[in-house]
């Protein structure tokens, strides 16, 4: 994990040393002409396209090495839509810049209907670090950009939220990339043990604490749910979690809980094989919430939060639970698993129960839970499902914030009919129609003791594809929800 370094500079933009600026179109002509260029450094400026999307770089004076020229700005006023394509083009641009290090000055544009500097500089951020992540930790030969910092600029009135946004933008970039970094690693080296070492080093840091269930332990607690996945993998089976009192000592914490299935097969329920590979990031959930955590410590945020890790591998093997298997959940509620592929829920809900024990203001859990959510939602938007009003519409508000979006779907009662068995008190699948409902519908009978959120991420989380890999969402969600409880 290669972190950008960001700091903020100010002062007059002719007077910088840098081996790249970057800057709009206007910004660019009127330091040329303050500066006095050659011709051909204006002709250049002149021919430029000023769109959104396109960007050049030329050279302007000695002290600046390039400048690189970001089309999109003609008016006073630029729209979000535009301004969001200007930053996935300059920071695509910035990654194939040589030298090292930039300055970025475009934080104080004027964006429409947004919420100044520090909404510019965050989402700014967002964008740079996502086109400058690289994961080449068993690949060598993967491009790796030359630029190693980037300083914002700005002055007068819009330098204390740039630099707020800098320190507080740092330490969401640092959690996103673990998160990435934890999904993209293969799952014969990130099992529930693996996640596990990696949560332990966030106690490096003063106020945490990290500590783990065992199966042993889960079956005495009677974590019946939980166990019948693990079960079946010879990789065992751990709830992780960490604890962080950034708060007042008898604060109630808010408490996230990550699906952390770090290869799910299917089990006796066996996945068909193509595009199998990628359910190593049946963990991006548990990567998630490590991240956000991460993120909050990196940030000193004042308040509580406990992180819980349901960490499992989903394998058919002998030992395996059967589909017509019925087991007694923490709760001491029977569900009759009727698809083992339907696992996730059943790590979740054994977790949900424990989290009772730490009195949450609020729990939120992450999950790739269902392939129903990408059909109805695609790759934009976060299923979001909830029992309290005010929890849910908080994360939507941080989502649009930092451009992580959800959208809200029902938990409705007229839906948990379908989770009827004939063997138990409740069937782990409620059939083909809307899935991503009767599964959260069958988390929320586990959830009825705090305002409870449950975000699915099975379209978010990852990419296929030519550019497959984590995104590293929904931390930006997440963590800006958090830093708005703070
Ligand atoms: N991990 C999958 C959900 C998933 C599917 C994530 C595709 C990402 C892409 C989950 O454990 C699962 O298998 N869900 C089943 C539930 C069904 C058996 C009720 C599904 O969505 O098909
Ligand atoms: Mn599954
Ligand atoms: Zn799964």
């Amino acid at each position: 994990m290669r972190i950008m370094k960001y700091s903020t500079k100010t002062g007059s933009l002719a007077k910088q040393k840098t081996d790249c600026l970057v800057v709009s179109l206007p910004q660019a002509k009127a330091l040329a002409k303050e500066l006095g260029v050659s011709s051909a450094a204006n002709l250049a400026l002149s021919d430029f396209s000023n769109k959104p999307g396109k960007t050049t770089q030329l050279v302007l004076t000695r002290s600046i090495t390039r400048a690189l020229v970001v089309g999109g700005v003609t008016g006073k006023k630029v729209s979000q839509a535009d301004y969001r394509k200007m930053l996935s083009a300059a920071s695509a641009a910035l990654t194939s810049t040589p030298g090292k290090s930039a300055i970025w000055a475009l934080a104080t544009l004027d964006v429409a209907d947004a919420k100044g500097s520090q909404w510019t500089t965050r989402n700014a951020l967002s964008s740079l670090s996502s086109a400058f992540y690289t994961f080449d930790a068993q690949k060598k030969d993967v491009a790796k950009p030359s630029i190693k910092s980037i300083a914002v600029h700005g002055d007068g009135n819009a330098l204390k939220g740039i630099r707020q946004a800098v320190a507080i933008g740092q330490a969401l970039d640092t959690g996103m990339a673990l998160a990435r970094d934890l999904g993209n690693t293969p799952p014969n080296i990130c099992n529930p043990n693996y996640l596990l070492r990696i949560s332990r080093k966030l106690a490096t840091a003063p106020k945490v604490t990290v500590r783990s269930l065992d199966e042993k332990e889960m079956t005495k607690l009677g974590m019946g749910a939980f166990m019948s996945v693990s079960q079946g993998s010879d990789q065992p089976g751990k709830m992780i979690i960490i604890q962080y009192k950034g708060g007042k000592a008898k604060e109630q914490p808010h408490v996230l809980v990550g699906k952390g299935i770090t290869f799910d097969t299917g089990g006796i329920s066996l996945k068909p094989g193509p595009a199998m590979d990628e359910m190593k990031f049946d963990m991006c959930g548990a990567a998630s919430v490590i991240g956000t955590t991460k993120a909050v410590i990196d940030a000193g945020l004042k308040l509580n939060l406990v992180t819980i890790v349901a960490a499992a591998e989903n394998m058919p093997s002998g030992g395996a639970s059967r589909p017509g298997d019925v087991v007694t959940t923490m709760s001491g509620q029977t569900v009759e698993i009727l698809n083992t592929d339907a696992e996730g829920r059943l790590v979740l809900c054994d977790a949900l129960t424990y989290a009772e024990r730490f009195k949450p203001k609020s729990v939120v859990d992450v999950a790739t839970l269902t392939g129903a959510i990408v059909v109805a939602l695609g790759s934009q938007a976060a299923g979001v499902f909830s029992n309290n009003d005010k929890l849910s519409q908080e994360l939507l508000d941080a989502g649009n914030y930092m451009h992580d979006r959800g959208w809200p779907l029902p938990v409705w009662e007229d839906y948990q009919g379908q989770l009827r068995s004939n063997f138990a008190d409740m069937a782990n699948i409620g059939g083909r129609e809307a899935g991503s409902i009767t599964a959260a519908c069958f988390l929320s009978r586990f959830a009825k003791a705090y305002p409870w959120a449950h975000l699915d991420i099975a379209g978010v989380g990852y990419q296929g594809g030519a550019r497959k890999g984590a995104t590293g969402r929904p931390v930006p969600m997440l963590f800006q929800y958090l830093l708005e409880q703070a």
